[in-house]
């Protein structure tokens, strides 16, 4: 029967196909799967706190003006990296991303800690014009984002979507275990409008990396 099986399948090679997908398969199910059952992968590190109304506002400009086609957000554990960036991302800092901007393509420094590491000042003068404060800096500058106003209209839903997508991986000492309270969500608009995408933007790269002591 064996014998006849494995004829079977060398014959057959819409069966073949399948049967080497499984084969190969196996190495990347073997690495995968316990990773989604370890705690240290699927829960927030302690000090990971959910973005402000106008730091999630600040990360969809991020994603918006394609920041990751130059910038990633994830030290690798090597130690030219670790010296250069601080402690090597970790899992734990990632539940709540997304989608997740780990990116890999580095034309300009990674960020995934760059939260404090400048003023709220640099940072605007940057944005503006990135030679003013790095001469040889090929980055584009952003001054539009300094008079894109917010109006704030799509706040709340955002947050309410990520109270859907982080449901069950909250702080386990979270009483109500959801990211955004109703009060939260509520005065989210009043919180983000009529800043500018430049304040939210700058807001958000200040919380990058800052939840690991
Ligand atoms: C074309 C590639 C490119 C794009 C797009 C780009 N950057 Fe940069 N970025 C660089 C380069 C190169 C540097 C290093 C020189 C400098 O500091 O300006 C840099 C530096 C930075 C730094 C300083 C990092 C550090 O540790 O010194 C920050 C912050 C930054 N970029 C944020 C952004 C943001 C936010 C966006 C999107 C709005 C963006 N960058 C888009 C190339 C880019």
């Amino acid at each position: 029967m064996s014998k006849n099986y494995h004829d079977f399948i060398e014959r057959n090679v819409g069966w073949l196909g399948i049967m080497t997908v499984v084969a190969i398969s196996f190495g990347t199910m073997v690495e995968i799967t316990p990773l989604m059952f370890l705690n240290e992968t699927t829960e927030p590190v302690d000090g990971l706190k959910p973005y402000s109304a106008l730091q999630l506002e600040g990360r969809d400009v991020f994603i918006r003006e394609g920041c990751t086609n130059c910038h990633s957000q994830m030290i690798r554990p090597f130690r030219h990296e670790v010296e250069r960036y601080g402690h090597y991302s970790v899992a734990g800092e990632s539940v709540w991303e997304h989608p997740f901007l780990w990116g890999s393509k580095r034309t300009g420094p990674d960020l995934a800690r760059v939260g404090g590491r400048y003023s709220d000042d640099w940072h605007y003068a940057h944005l503006m014009d990135p030679r003013s404060v790095v001469p040889q800096s090929n980055m584009p500058g952003y001054p539009w984002l300094d008079s894109t106003v917010l109006d704030g209209q799509l706040t709340a839903k955002k947050m309410e979507t990520f109270n859907v997508l982080t449901k069950g991986k909250m702080h386990k000492d979270d009483a109500d275990g959801v990211m955004y309270s109703a009060e939260e969500i509520a005065a989210a608009q009043e919180a983000v409008k009529g800043k500018t995408e430049m304040q939210a933007l700058i807001a958000y790269l200040q919380s990058l990396g800052t939840a690991l002591k």
